[in-house]
């Protein structure tokens, strides 16, 4: 691709894994070998910028800790002066919207983490800010890989079914990271093409992976999670070439085909 040094923060992460592995020549760096805290310099041409605090219901009580990794770990990526792919996410929006949002519309945070992740956006001075949403992949912790724990334990498991998205497989956004660094810079939405509630991810996984599981539906609020998450957060892109990633479910495919 041209480029000299490409450094991956958060290597250590799932969308890190995912990264790794589409740009093996990358100095890839986990939390314990770079801290985005602490002072740092590392030669780089461009940074992907995978590291962040992603515990969203831990961020509502201590907002600072988050602040922390997103906003001031941002601030000292960006400081490096090479271009910057920052991660961000869906959770920057309010979700009172009933379709899908786009580049231009208004941010309005609910919770920390989306509010911490937005204030790190306006850190990045030179780059692209990449929203994405309902991350999973075959490594750490997510929703794919509690249902199938939770699954081999239960007979039945409660789900959200009032919270709408995307799930998005890192292995397909990274590859789209391919092409949006080839794009200008900008905000750019790249979430998996589709639809669902929790509750129906839930089932989709249990019936792609063989398990025996029934998904009893429940609210939000039955849930009673710390943090307040937007109904409704489906991304989109307006901007003309913008990177189209595939359906979520060949996305859970891929993913299963990876799991033991
Ligand atoms: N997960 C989602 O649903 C989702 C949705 C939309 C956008 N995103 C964004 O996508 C990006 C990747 O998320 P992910 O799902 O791959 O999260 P993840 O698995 O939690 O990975 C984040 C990584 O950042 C590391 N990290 C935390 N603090 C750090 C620090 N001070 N210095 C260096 N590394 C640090 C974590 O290390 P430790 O585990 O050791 O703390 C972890 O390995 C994040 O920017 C996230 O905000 C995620």
């Amino acid at each position: 691709m041209g480029r000299q040094s490409l450094l991956i923060t958060g290597a250590g992460g799932q969308l890190g894994a995912a990264l790794r592995e589409v740009f093996p020549e990358a100095d890839a760096r986990s939390r314990a070998e770079l801290d985005v805290t602490r002072p740092f310099e590392v030669e780089a041409d461009l940074v992907l910028h995978a590291a962040a605090w992603t515990d969203v219901d831990g961020a509502e009580a201590d907002p600072s800790g988050a602040e922390l990794v997103n906003v001031e770990g941002t601030r000292n990526v960006a400081a490096l002066g090479a271009p910057v792919v920052y991660y961000s996410t869906d959770y920057v929006f309010d979700g009172s919207k009933r379709e899908p949002y786009v580049e231009s519309d208004e941010p309005g945070p609910q919770s920390v983490y989306g509010r911490t992740k937005l204030e790190g956006e306006r850190e990045v001075r030179e780059g692209w800010i990449v929203r994405s949403s309902w991350l999973f992949g075959w490594t750490g912790t997510n929703f794919v890989r509690t249902m199938l724990r939770l699954g081999a334990e239960r007979d039945e498991v409660s789900v959200v079914a009032d919270q709408v998205g995307s799930p998005t497989y890192v292995g397909h956004l990274a590859e789209a990271t391919r092409e949006l660094i080839a794009l200008p810079h900008g905000v750019w939405h790249a979430a998996a093409e589709g639809e669902c509630t929790w509750a129906e991810f839930a089932r989709a996984i249990f019936e792609d992976a063989g398990v025996e599981c029934r998904v009893r539906e429940i609210t939000t609020e039955e849930l009673g999670r710390p943090a307040p998450r937007p109904a409704y957060s489906v991304l989109r892109s307006e901007r003309d070439g913008a990177p189209r990633l595939p359906h979520w479910r060949e996305g859970l495919r891929a993913c299963l085909g990876r799991l033991p």
